[in-house]
């Protein structure tokens, strides 16, 4: 990451307390933030993503104490969750608190919310007086952004003031899991396995069935996450690369390239087979990939254990149509 540049910083705490927009690093992707107190502010966000207003955001704060300020009837498990991940890339939905926006949660009684662990934002947020709401800085439907230029490019002329803090540690999404009186499940997989979850919970938890993820979590669309190139995701990747014989194909291995056809462009997620560096390098490549003008990617998935079942999802969502 580069030195923290203090100017940089200062002009972001003056835009979001004047309601403007900045984007911020996270250890996740990039966020578009905004006062999470301002109805103005949050209006921006959904306008310059093109987000449906059914999608509700995420709340970020900097302390447990804000947690209050936030959210109600937590509890013990979401506190546990919390001190044991937080900073980090778990998401909790909790029930509401009452001065929380409905603009935020899409009319929702439950709130999303988590504690970024970048050095950067977090100072940020111990500058402001307010959380910030932030969904990823991609246009709606589009790979999040892991870096400065993938903000640029995915908004454009809509892009907002960047707090450039380098290349996302995790580069792939917050976990959600619901933890309020009603329910304890995984909505959506991320940079936190299953398991892991578990372990501090100390008993299994569920996740939620595809067939309701876009009911339980307005943003889990089937499609989502898309490079604007044709894009498969296989498991017999060999046999799926013949159909398109004869194309410019790129292609995402997972550690290695097998011995065929030198033409192919290519990218490979982690040569050492860390599902960890894969999950670092998967946006960035998919937007590499993405500008080629390629006539389609394709992409192998990985093992469906731990954070490569967080990968599949992501490559399973980018290639339905
Ligand atoms: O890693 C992350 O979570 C990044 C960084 C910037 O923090 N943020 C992010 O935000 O991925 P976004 O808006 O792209 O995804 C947020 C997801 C959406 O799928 C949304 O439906 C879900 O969180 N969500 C938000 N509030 C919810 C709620 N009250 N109940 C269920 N799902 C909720
Ligand atoms: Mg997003």
């Amino acid at each position: 990451m580069e030195a923290i540049n203090s100017s940089d910083l200062e002009k972001a705490i003056q835009l979001l307390k004047q309601n403007e927009l900045v984007a911020i690093p996270t250890e996740t992707v990039y966020g578009l933030a905004a006062n999470a107190f301002s109805e103005s502010a949050i209006e921006k966000i959904y306008q310059v993503k093109q987000r449906p207003k059914n999608n509700p955001l995420i709340v970020h704060v900097h302390t447990l104490n804000q947690l209050n300020i936030v959210a109600k009837n937590i509890s013990s498990d979401a506190l546990k969750l919390a001190r044991f991940f937080w900073p980090g890339p778990l998401t909790l939905v909790l029930d509401k608190a009452d001065g929380i926006s409905t603009s935020i949660t899409a009319g929702k009684d439950t709130v999303a919310l988590r504690m970024p662990n970048h050095e950067l934002t977090l100072e940020l947020l111990k500058a402001l007086e307010f959380p910030l709401v932030a969904p990823s800085a991609n246009r709606s439907n589009h790979i999040s952004p892991t870096c400065a230029e993938h903000v640029r490019i995915s908004l454009g002329s809509e892009s907002p003031f960047i707090l450039d803090g380098g290349s996302c540690q995790n580069g792939i999404e917050s976990t959600i899991v619901q933890v309020n009186s009603s329910v304890t499940k995984i909505l959506r997989l991320g940079a936190i396995t299953k398991e892991a979850i578990e372990k501090v919970l100390g008993r299994e938890i569920e996740g939620v069935k595809e067939s309701e993820k876009e009911i339980v979590s307005p943003g889990m669309f089937k499609k989502h996450y898309s490079p604007t190139t044709k894009f498969v995701a296989s498991s017999s990747l060999l046999e799926e690369l013949k159909k398109y014989n004869g194309n410019k194909i790129g292609v995402l291995f997972f550690k290695e390239k097998p011995l065929i056809d030198d033409s192919i462009t290519y990218r490979i997620l982690s040569p050492q087979g860390s599902m960890e560096e894969a999950s670092k390098n998967l946006y960035a490549y998919m937007h590499e990939l993405d500008a080629l003008g390629l006539a389609i990617i394709l992409a192998e998935y990985l093992p469906d254990t731990g954070l490569g079942k967080s990968i599949n999802d992501r490559l399973k969502r980018a290639s339905s149509n």
